[in-house]
């Protein structure tokens, strides 16, 4: 028995040091199956011997018999609440109140701490060993969640190291890391049940749990900011420290908290955090600061529910409520109607919005939209802002739905929806003023004839004066210098610096004009091998669509855009004219057939491969290579995919060489 005793707690101990390496850490020494390994191990020892189970094995974590209801649990210290500053003046106005309460003119050291958006938790130990865990409630009483918290893998079930308290009350906040949510959240959608609507709410609603087997299978974490009670031992006497044993006991501190000196160190450490508040990988509000020394702390003391020595600074809220007043419809460059919501402008993410996106007409369906109703704007960091929801209990009576106009509201052509698209679109083409104007700015980009110093306003501006109407009408701007240097915020210095941009863009190259002409789903990456395969303007504006499709990554769409691209005739007059401007690029050679790198094979294909024969043949073709129909003595090689017949036979009697998908791919050069 000794023995089994001896191999149980080896174990439980090699476990609890995994997991602290794995969920405190985050850096796993060992794989997950090693650690499976020894985790099935325990299990399998434990059942033979359920006498040995203890309610700080590692094999307790898993949730159990459901609960009817959450018991109460008395705070012995009660939990307090932060007080709030939302400006640079208020945080001054929080320094200096401790300065005039302790009489004293030296700077302050403090913590400075993200503030999580999460619920706060008390996790008390009994002789290292935790014993119970209780949310804040109304700070007095809260309930007892034990069940649920101990299948938090971050939250130790008995202490490291040594020197802890008889007695310690651990404080902190559990949350549901970014990641963690949104694959909750993927998961729910997938299963057809409500989803969460932030990281917070989900952490709530999964600790909150009566059935701690759904708590157990819920991406939750925490980290520790406070101690509560300690009795029988002693703390630190700064903050900084107390987390810092804390961590060496295996809780889990937030990497991120710094020690700043003195109010202008808070503000710099809340601009710091602001500025990486989105890559975070976890949510928060806003940071705190905390007075490092717990002697100051106790000279300070309290005032109603918060301490003197301590306060939150808040970001500004990425989320507040609005009415949608009206929706119009954007046209961009390809025709596309985009919905825009007009909104009661409201103040969020620190700027005042009046317009936000509401993306497609799927997503106005999805979100259940409509014109009168109040929603949820969202804006966070440099993220355009957009209508994150609807608060349906508060829809108004007259609430409209929102409609896709079956005209361009900006030309009046129709509006359709092409087979299989998301979106709908302006068939004006360039007749519409608001699709030629987009065209006009993604022409003179930087990607595209990269015409420095011309940006979109500076194009909305021409366009909206009249100077310009098409393309080709930015060359003749050359010819306007007077007229744009009596532009409104323009003048003859950048009216001169525009004009010798716009001769500088008119050497390019053939990629960067053909990426400029804004070919529907023409990319630059598409422009670059259209370039390189045809070599000059003129073989790509006379290829069909079979031509075009050897392209490598042509497919038959893409290759149906370009044919009917060029067949426009006043695509093809815009592109005379900007020539004749004096744009112009150097072509490349057309590679005769005998340089291409497979120039004088032939290959024979067979079975089933993961592309079709046709897409096959024209990526070998586009290599110079032959494709024939049946194998003879002249075959360079046979293609053989799944059950390959005759050929197959064929090809190995004449010793033909065969090779499947993988030299296949080597021959393309795609591996
Ligand atoms: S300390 C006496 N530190 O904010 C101070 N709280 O508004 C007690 N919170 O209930 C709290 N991050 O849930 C502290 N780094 C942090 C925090 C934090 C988030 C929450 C906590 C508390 C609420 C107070």
């Amino acid at each position: 028995m000794q023995n089994i005793t001896q191999q149980i707690e080896k174990l439980r101990e090699q476990l609890r040091y995994h997991n602290h390496r794995y969920y405190v850490l985050d850096d796993p020494e060992v794989p997950d199956a090693e650690y499976d390994r020894l985790f099935r191990e325990l299990q399998a020892l434990e059942t033979e011997h359920p006498e040995l189970v203890t309610a700080d094995s590692p094999t307790q974590r898993v949730g159990g018999t459901p609960l009817s209801e959450f018991g109460e649990v008395r705070h012995a210290i009660p939990m307090l609440s932060l007080g709030n500053v939302f400006s640079d003046e208020e945080l001054l106005a929080f320094d200096k109140r401790i300065h005039d309460r302790l009489k004293s003119d030296a700077e302050i050291e403090f913590a400075a701490e993200p503030k999580l958006d999460g619920l706060a938790i008390s996790l008390l130990y009994e002789n290292g060993v935790f014993t119970r865990a209780a949310t804040r409630g109304d700070g007095e009483t809260g309930e007892d969640v034990t069940q649920n918290v101990r299948t938090i893998e971050a939250i130790p079930l008995r202490l490291m190291g040594e020197g802890w308290p008889q007695v310690l009350e651990v404080r902190g906040e559990i949350y549901m890391p970014k990641a963690g949510f949104n694959a909750l959240n993927e998961r729910l959608r997938k299963e057809g049940t409500k989803t969460f609507v932030n990281p917070r709410n989900a952490a709530a609603g999964s600790l909150r749990q009566l059935d701690s087997r759904i708590t157990a299978q819920r991406p939750l974490t925490i980290f520790c900011y406070a101690v509560g009670l300690v009795e029988g031992g002693a703390m630190p006497d700064t903050h900084y420290a107390m987390l810092q044993q804390l961590a060496a006991w295996g809780f889990r501190v937030c990497p991120d908290i710094r020690l700043v000196q003195g109010a202008q160190g808070c503000l710099e450490y809340y601009r710091n955090t602001g500025a990486r508040r989105e890559s975070l990988p976890y949510d928060i509000d806003g940071v705190v600061y905390k007075v490092n020394s717990i002697a100051l702390q106790q000279a300070l003391g309290f005032v109603s529910r918060a301490p003197r020595w301590a306060t939150a600074h808040k970001f500004p809220a990425q989320e507040e409520i609005t009415v949608l007043e009206d929706v119009e419809f954007q046209v961009g460059r390809t025709g596309a109607l985009t919905p825009v919501a007009r909104l009661k402008p409201v103040f969020v993410g620190g700027v005042t919005v009046s317009n936000a996106t509401l993306h497609n007409m799927d997503e106005i369906e999805r979100k259940d939209v409509r014109i009168g109703d109040s929603v949820i704007v969202r804006r966070a960091g440099d993220v355009i802002p957009e209508v994150a929801r609807v608060i349906l209990e508060r829809r108004p009576p007259d609430s409209r739905q929102i409609e896709m106009p079956t005209h361009c509201p900006v030309c009046g052509s129709d509006v359709q929806r092409p087979e299989g698209e998301a979106v709908f679109r302006c068939t004006g083409g360039l007749y519409c003023p608001a699709q030629v104007k987009e065209a006009i700015k993604h022409f003179a980009s930087r990607k595209a004839m990269n015409i420095d110093g011309l940006g979109d306003k500076l194009v909305e501006q021409f366009f909206e004066q009249g100077l310009i109407r098409h393309v080709d009408d930015l060359y003749r701007l050359i010819e306007k210098k007077e007229q744009i240097a009596a532009l409104e915020r323009m003048g003859e210095k950048s009216a001169e610096n525009l004009v010798n941009a716009l001769e500088k863009s008119k050497s390019t190259t053939l990629e960067r004009f053909i990426f400029g002409l804004g070919i529907r789903e023409v990319g630059e990456a598409t422009a670059k091998a259209l370039a390189r395969h045809f070599g000059s303007l003129e073989a790509l504006q006379s290829a069909n669509e079979e031509t075009l499709k050897r392209v490598p990554d042509v497919g038959p769409v893409v290759a149906a855009n370009i044919a009917q691209f060029f067949q426009e005739t006043h695509n093809r007059d815009t592109i005379q004219q900007l020539r004749e401007l004096g744009v112009h690029w150097q072509d490349y050679a057309a590679k005769p057939l005998e340089a291409l790198p497979l120039a004088g094979k032939t290959y024979v294909i067979t079975g089933t491969l993961s592309r079709s024969r046709d897409e096959i043949k024209a990526d070998l073709e586009s290599l110079g290579a032959k494709v024939a129909g049946s194998v003879s003595k002249k075959t360079t090689a046979l293609i053989a995919g799944e059950n390959a017949g005759s050929k197959l036979e064929k090809a190995q009697n004449f010793g033909v060489e065969v090779i499947g998908e993988d030299g296949l791919s080597a021959l393309l050069g795609h591996s």
